[in-house]
This record gives structure tokens, sequence and C-alpha cells, in this order.
């Protein structure tokens, strides 16, 4: 991340939870409902911003479980702690994840609302499954709207990976990338994918 995508994100946290009006529980559990979460399960939730998913991803995993919420911008880091650090099963960490090497290994590594903002997906994709994912684990790239709702909020960025391509398209990619790679939702609401190692 550089200094101006942290300063960013720094500034708009105060208002993030009133203004991430797609993040409704209701959408948030859906989405979730649709991956395949088990109690147990070691759980990275990347680009945990304010939190958003933390209190569902703490219950569904329960107590034998856990969830680590990395963020770069303290700002988005402060607002998550003050609201969930209390739960048992949550930890927070302050970490460059495209840069620095997360700590353990993970059942799930999950991007919500945050794979456009990668600056090297393919790179960081064999960095996280390398380093931090378990021999059965899975990652899932998700959001609450469709690309081109995500698209309009990116409008102003101009590389190519920034272009958040629908679902099915993003899947190709991954699986050009060498995973095995399926989009389970590609609707207005919802926007999953998922990602595994390859099977030889
Ligand atoms: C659009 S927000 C989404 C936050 C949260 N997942 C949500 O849906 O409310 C993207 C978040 O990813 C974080 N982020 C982006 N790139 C990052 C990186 N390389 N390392 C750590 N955090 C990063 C930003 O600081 C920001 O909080």
């Amino acid at each position: 991340m550089t200094q101006e995508e942290i300063d960013f994100f720094d500034r708009i946290a105060p208002t993030w939870d009133a203004d991430e009006i797609r993040s409704t529980p209701e959408r948030v559990t859906t989405i979730l409902s649709r991956i395949g979460i088990r109690r147990g399960m070691r759980i990275l939730d990347l680009g945990t911003g304010t939190g958003v998913l933390i209190p569902f991803l703490s219950q569904l995993t329960g107590p034998e479980g856990s969830v680590t919420g990395i963020d770069l911008s303290d700002g988005m880091l402060d607002r998550a702690r003050a609201k969930y650090g209390h739960l048992a099963n949550v930890r927070f960490l302050k970490i460059d994840f495209e840069e620095e090497l997360i700590p353990d290994k993970y059942d799930l590594i999950l991007m919500y609302s945050v794979y456009p903002h990668l600056h090297a997906p393919s790179d960081t994709f064999e960095w996280l499954f390398k380093m931090n994912m378990n021999a059965d684990g899975y990652l899932v790239v998700a959001f609450p709207a469709d690309e081109e709702f995500i698209n309009n909020i990116h409008h102003d960025r101009k590389a190519e990976h920034e272009h958040l391509p629908s679902a099915g398209r993003l899947a190709a990619i991954f699986r050009s990338w060498g995973y095995e790679s399926e989009a389970i939702a590609e609707t207005k609401d919802e926007y999953i994918v998922t990602v595994r190692r390859l099977v030889q």
C-alpha cells in the first residue's frame, strides 16, 4: 500500500460504517453462508477495515476457531479493535499483506471488498498460498455488489487489475494462474469467487 492509500483509508475510516450500506447483516450472512465456513476454522480477514465481517466470522468459527483481521490503516484498525477487540477468538494485526509476512497458517483467507486494491494480485496469491494456507485451505474473493457497482466506485483507477471483471471471468483468470477457481455467486448483491490449490 502506498502512503497515499493509507492516508485515504485513514481519512474515510470515521464514516466507513455509516457509508458502507451494502454490507447489511442479511447480505453478509448470506454471502458467508455460501462459502463453507465450519466451526474451528482459522480464518484470515485481509483488509478487515473496521471489522465489518468480524462478529459474523467470530460466531461462525466459534471458540475452537480463530479470526485474524489484518489492515494497514490505523484509522480502520482502531475502529475494528474498539468494536471487536474484546472477542476472545479475534485478533487484529497491522500488516501490509502484500509486502510483509503474515504469521501462521489458515483454513480460509478472505478478501472482502479488497481485491481492486491489490497492487500485484498474482504474486500476492502465490505468497499467501505458500506461506499462510493450510493444505486444504482456500481463498475467497467477495463483494456485496456486482462488478459494475464496484467499478463505478473505482472509476478513476487505471491499472488493469483495478478494473474488476465479472466473477466468472475472474475465476478464469485465477485458473490461468494455476489454481482451481469457481464463481459461486454473480448477482447484483453477491460476487463470490473461491480459489484453491490445484490438485495434481
Ligand atoms: C474497501 S476497504 C474494505 C474493508 C472491509 N473489508 C469492508 O468490507 O468493510 C479495503 C481495506 O483494505 C485495506 N488494505 C488494502 N490493501 C492492503 C494491504 N496491502 N495491506 C493491508 N491492508 C490493506 C485498506 O486499508 C482498507 O481498510
